[in-house]
């Protein structure tokens, strides 16, 4: 295949995978943005097997067997992950772009030949810096992305972990790691590349133990992009255009993502790239205390009684929904109440859940009709005009600490002001905190009862009584 045919074929790719970005932007278009993904990437990958076809059949055999494992891994896994598990799943996704980086590096470090970047028996220096580039933000993505694999799976406290100096811990180790890239440069020395490679592992690693809990959805999205960026320094070294176009897609996506929920949750932008952020407050979290004060308590039989007779429902889906899968339950709730005359909106937080875009594509799923959802800063100021807010397996997005306490994790983060609304009614298992491990104030407030119970249980119950 000639240079140009397939430098043609790389920009198809680029041009579906743009319109892939632009499909998932909105539940509507998703599938068909899906869609446009796989073919983008279908097509760069037999591109790529054409344009750089494997020679005899033992590379051919390699090839197959890494695309066979890798694609039966992906899509076996895919399928049987709960929807409540993907951000720990996209991380560690994540951790394995990284890896790739450094391997592909490794490679081009040892078998220059193969890559055609040999210029007089030496590497090209513009090679060498992009592999020096690729190499290191390809290794602190991989264990940064295992560290927040860990933290949102649960095998590791979500909790900050704050080093005494980690700031000037980090910068020293960065500085360091500068003065190794220009003499990996400069020396080509195989030495330096490995001290690259543990030194930007074990930067990864201090960069994300001290993010807690409730920061995790930006430096997951924050992670995302820096394995584009990897991949794009790694397309210049093997000249492959695909990576590169598709290394930045990820790369800038990632990090407009992360700009914008890091706007969403009133974060700086700068410290999240720089690590840590927000820990100081987030250290002094005292999470999941046990709590003995008196709350109200109501059935689902008041519930029903309540929202019947009110003229404005605003739902608030949170994680404990998607835990519970009561969706459908939910809607068909919304049915029966709308069927009576009741005015119902949902709203939606913006890290509701545990993945941007979670509460939609669950409301989605139950034929939830797109009109009806609004996110936060269109919905927060019809509360005081709502007589129920239905607050469905929330806790944290709904917590007025984040606007009153400084010391609290959440500090900052917009809430949905469920407070405001004549009666709240809290469905949830027990007085359990939520992901960021604070108390929620509003569970004790002379206008909101609390409707123990699994979520779908509660709401079929309701459903019945209604
Ligand atoms: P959370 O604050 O995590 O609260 C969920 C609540 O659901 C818990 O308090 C729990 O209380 C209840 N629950 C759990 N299982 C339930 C069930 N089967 N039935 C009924 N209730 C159940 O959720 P949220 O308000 O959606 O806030 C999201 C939090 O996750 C934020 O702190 C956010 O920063 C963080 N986070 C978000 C993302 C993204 S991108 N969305 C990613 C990672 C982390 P009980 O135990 O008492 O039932």
């Amino acid at each position: 295949m000639s240079e140009n045919v397939s430098s043609l074929l790389y920009l198809v790719s680029g041009v579906l995978f743009i319109l892939a970005l632009r499909g998932l932007s909105h539940p509507t278009t998703s599938r068909q943005g899906n869609l446009y993904g796989m073919i983008g990437m279908g097509i760069a990958i037999l591109t790529t097997l054409v344009g750089h076809a494997p020679s005899g059949v033992g590379a051919w055999f390699l090839v197959l067997l890494g695309l066979g494992i890798g694609g039966g891994a992906g899509a076996v896994i895919a399928k049987r992950v709960p929807m409540t598990a993907m951000p720990q799943l996209v991380a560690a996704f994540h951790s394995l772009v990284g890896l790739a980086a450094v391997a592909v590096a490794a490679g081009a470090l040892y078998a220059p030949q193969a890559f055609g970047i040999l210029e007089n028996g030496h590497i090209h220096k513009q090679s060498l810096f992009e592999m020096g580039l690729g190499v290191a933000i390809g290794a602190i993505t991989f264990t940064g992305s295992v560290i927040a694999f860990l933290k949102l799976d649960g095998r590791m406290s979500g909790k900050p972990i704050m080093l005494p100096q980690r700031h000037a811990i980090n910068i020293v180790l960065a500085i360091v790691l500068v003065a190794l890239l220009a003499g990996f440069i400069g020396g080509e020395s195989k030495v330096l590349f490995w001290l690259i490679v543990i030194l930007s592992f074990v930067l990864g690693g201090l960069l994300i133990i001290p993010i807690g809990g409730a920061d995790m959805p930006v430096v997951v999205s924050m992670l995302n992009s820096y394995s584009g960026w990897a991949a794009a320094g790694i397309g210049f070294t093997l000249g492959n255009l695909a990576l590169i176009i598709t290394g930045a897609l990820v790369g800038s996506s990632g990090a407009i993502l992360s700009y914008i929920m890091c706007h969403a949750m009133n974060r700086s932008f700068i410290s999240v790239i720089l690590g840590g952020f927000g820990g100081d407050a987030a250290a002094a979290s005292g999470g999941g205390q046990v709590e003995t004060r008196p709350v109200k308590q109501g059935s689902a039989d008041d519930a029903a009684f309540i929202m019947k007779n009110a003229e404005k429902v605003i739902i608030v889906p949170g994680y404990g929904m998607a835990v519970a899968q009561a969706q459908h339950s939910l809607r068909e709730m919304a049915d029966q109440l709308k069927k009576a005359g009741v005015d119902i909106k949902y709203a939606i937080h913006p890290v509701a859940g545990r993945m941007p875009g979670h509460m939609n594509v669950l409301l989605a799923e139950a034929n939830v009709p797109y009109d009806e959802v609004h996110e936060l800063e269109d919905i927060n100021g019809e509360f005081p005009q709502a007589d129920v807010a239905f607050v469905i397996g929330a806790n944290d997005v709904t917590n007025p600490a984040a606007k009153t306490d400084p010391q609290s994790p959440i500090y900052g983060m917009p809430i949905l002001d469920v407070e405001r609304a004549k009666t709240v009614l809290f469905i949830k298992r027990g007085m359990g905190s939520g992901y960021a491990g604070v108390e929620n104030e509003v569970f004790f407030r002379d206008n909101t009862m609390m409707l123990f119970g699994d979520a779908k249980k509660v709401v079929d119950e309701i459903v019945k009584n209604l």
